[in-house]
């Protein structure tokens, strides 16, 4: 399925003498750490800040593998002036920035960060949930502005998770894992995806439904689709219209999964009770009508933001570089 290298690299043992790696932003240390000690020459771009287009074409286009970052567009433009790449590894699960599909013509290998970033997104994915139900945010803004004056027996009332259902929309491996979280508080799980999900369905007592029952039955949405052309605005007008009111979405996801202007007229109108957001359409542009909503709680992009997490994301990274450039397998190729 995907491209394999052999000849030269497969069998010298300095195969990664005079290889080149191309890494678009300072990533933890563990992944670079490595490819140095194997001998790779790593550039880092240490900007704090995404690397303008033309400088990634400069700095990538002679370097034999690419670590690129989520914010890093790889369309048919950039990869076709890439001379000497074998490899992007994307330092993210999700792979929607890379034109893949024409990077596996030109003989690119892709790769992505899978499995190792699933425990942290979900658990922010469940933090949301709790921060939206308890209004964990309003709470805090309330004590700061000083407001607070002693015990209320309906101060910020919220709402509790047992015998509520929640609807997982993607039950691969985040789903799941959000899912088993939400178990442990009592709750009912509806989940929506293109193939069954035995496993989930064993260890949480999950029921697969169609996309329009989980809209309509779900008390809470947690997002958890990959972002593609197919599942561009999969919650669009129509479909947001099904949640019921008093449902809070959550996304952790991307942002265009979801009709966000819609969503946030929902949320204006009151016809939805909250939303918990970890990422935005268009990001990092914020649609400031958002920033004036109670209901929302609004973070930016840190679903895998765990040391844990981001360190292994860069080690995977690394390995996958190891194993395209001396003619292994990838460890984890999109496709
Ligand atoms: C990913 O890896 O795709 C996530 O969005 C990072 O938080």
């Amino acid at each position: 399925m995907y491209p394999v290298f052999s000849g030269q690299f497969l069998l010298s043992d300095y195969y990664s003498v005079n290889m080149k790696i191309f890494i678009t932003r300072s990533i933890p240390h563990e992944g670079i750490t490595l490819l140095r000690e194997k001998g790779f020459t790593v550039t880092v771009y240490n900007e704090d800040k995404p690397i303008p287009r033309e400088e990634f074409i400069s700095k990538a286009k002679n370097a034999d593998g690419i670590i690129s970052l989520l914010t890093d567009k790889i369309d048919k433009e950039v990869i076709n002036k890439l001379n000497r790449c074998k490899i992007i590894a994307n330092y993210a699960v999700g792979f929607n920035n890379i034109d893949f599909k024409y990077a596996f013509k030109k003989g690119i290998v892709v790769t992505n960060t899978p499995d190792v970033l699933t425990d942290s997104t979900a658990d922010l994915a469940m933090a949301l949930i709790l921060a939206c139900t308890r209004r964990i945010v309003e709470a805090d803004k309330y004590i700061r502005g000083r407001k607070f004056v002693g015990w209320k027996p309906k101060l910020l009332l919220g709402i509790e998770l047992k015998e509520k259902v929640i609807g997982i929309l993607g039950a691969g491996r985040i789903g799941e894992a959000v899912a088993i979280r939400a178990k442990s508080f009592g709750t009912k799980i509806l989940y929506f995806d293109s193939k069954r999900n035995a496993r989930l369905e064993k260890s949480t007592s999950a029921k697969k439904v169609s996309l329009t029952k989980l809209l309509k039955e779900s008390d809470i949405i947690s997002l958890h689709l990959p972002f593609n052309e197919d599942t561009y605005h999969t919650l669009n007008k129509e479909k947001l219209s099904l949640l019921k009111k008093s449902a809070v979405l959550i996304n952790t996801a991307r942002g265009e999964l979801v009709d966000e202007k819609h969503l946030i007229k929902m949320l204006q109108t009151k016809n939805l009770l909250a939303a918990g957001f970890d990422v935005y359409e268009g990001e990092p542009v914020i649609n400031s009508e958002l920033l004036k909503l109670e209901n929302v709680v609004l973070l930016p992009h840190i679903g895998s933001a765990t040391k844990e997490a981001r360190g292994r994301m860069s080690l995977l990274a690394a390995k996958n570089i190891i194993a395209v450039l001396s003619g292994r397998k990838p460890l984890t190729p999109v496709y």
